[in-house]
């Protein structure tokens, strides 16, 4: 479905690529995530791939088409959710809806059932200059599900949003994937592509570094570390050991048979752990 190679970019005012040689493959049918801290080029690679930056170096392929040759039409297959949305703030939400949905050639959906799933029915008319941030971006999200494409970029979908509200835009991004669609989403927040995501990209300073599933990064590297409490002289004594090595701790083993153990916590490494050790950057 989309097949990078070696895609370097350099804005014009800037000195050094802002983008610089990034590859990866996604496959029909995938939630495929870019996470990485500020300024680490994700929504660069985003206007890549949606056909707004042509300027690159390398290959960008989408839809068997090298994106920078994309025509109009290349936005009848897309969906865009871009991370600041653009509205007519003097329109209400459904006026811009409705003229957004004029914009296709193909049929587009009724979007009032739309505005209601993301909780703005009873704000569909009202002005978008009038909106909250995360008022627009769901109305972004919606715009982007208009004409029922098969290919979806979503720049961090879920920023600014309450987590009601945030927990409907996942549920409908996960339900597009469940429609067989493809979906392309940037995000910060290691929650989100943890459950999102088939397939994560760690990016940082315009480079992946890695490419895995959620699990298996969480997975790799070093043990998991558990930290156990027994009692002791009337006294609380911490220790801390590897997972693996905790059926051979002696000191364990004997609190286990005298019944003094008061705790046992294991360590699991979420996904920005994961993200400082192959990085060296956290994603704040
Ligand atoms: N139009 C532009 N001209 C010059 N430099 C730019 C332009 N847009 C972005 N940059 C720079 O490119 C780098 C990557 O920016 P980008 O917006 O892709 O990051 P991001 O990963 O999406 O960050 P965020 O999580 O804050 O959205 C940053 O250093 C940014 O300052
Ligand atoms: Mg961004």
């Amino acid at each position: 479905m989309i097949s990078v190679t070696d895609v370097c970019l350099k804005y014009p005012n800037a000195k050094t690529d802002t983008i610089q040689g990034v590859s990866f493959d996604v496959k029909q049918g995938e939630i495929f995530g870019f996470l990485g801290p500020s300024g680490a080029g994700k929504s660069t690679l985003q206007k890549i791939l949606t056909g707004v930056l042509r300027e690159y170096r390398g290959s960008a392929r989408a839809l068997d088409i090298e994106v920078r040759n994309r025509k109009n039409d290349y936005y009848e297959k897309i969906g865009v959710d871009f991370e600041f949305p653009n509205f007519y703030g003097k329109f209400t939400a459904l006026q811009n809806l409705k003229y957004f949905s004029s914009l296709y050639a193909a049929g587009t959906s009724d979007p009032a059932p739309l505005l209601e799933r993301v909780g703005l029915r009873d704000d569909a008319n009202k002005r978008v200059s009038n909106y909250s941030k995360g008022m627009k971006m769901r109305l972004g999200f919606v715009r982007c599900l208009l004409h029922n494409p098969e290919l979806l970029f979503l720049d961090e979908p879920t920023s600014g949003l309450d987590p009601a509200n945030a927990r409907i835009i996942k549920d409908m991004v996960l339900e597009q994937k469940t429609a067989g669609k493809t979906i392309i989403l940037t995000t910060h927040n290691m929650h989100d592509a943890e459950e999102l995501c088939d397939r994560v990209a760690f990016i940082v300073d315009g480079k992946i570094k890695t490419i895995d599933t959620p699990r298996a990064l969480r997975e790799s590297g070093t043990d998991t570390r558990v930290e156990y409490s027994f009692t002791e002289k009337g006294e609380e004594s911490r220790h801390a050991c590897l997972l693996a090595e905790l059926g051979a701790e002696t000191a364990f083993r004997a609190a286990l048979d005298m019944g003094t153990l008061k705790s046992v916590h294991s360590q699991e490494k979420t996904l920005e752990d994961v993200f400082i050790t192959l990085t060296g950057r956290s994603l704040s």
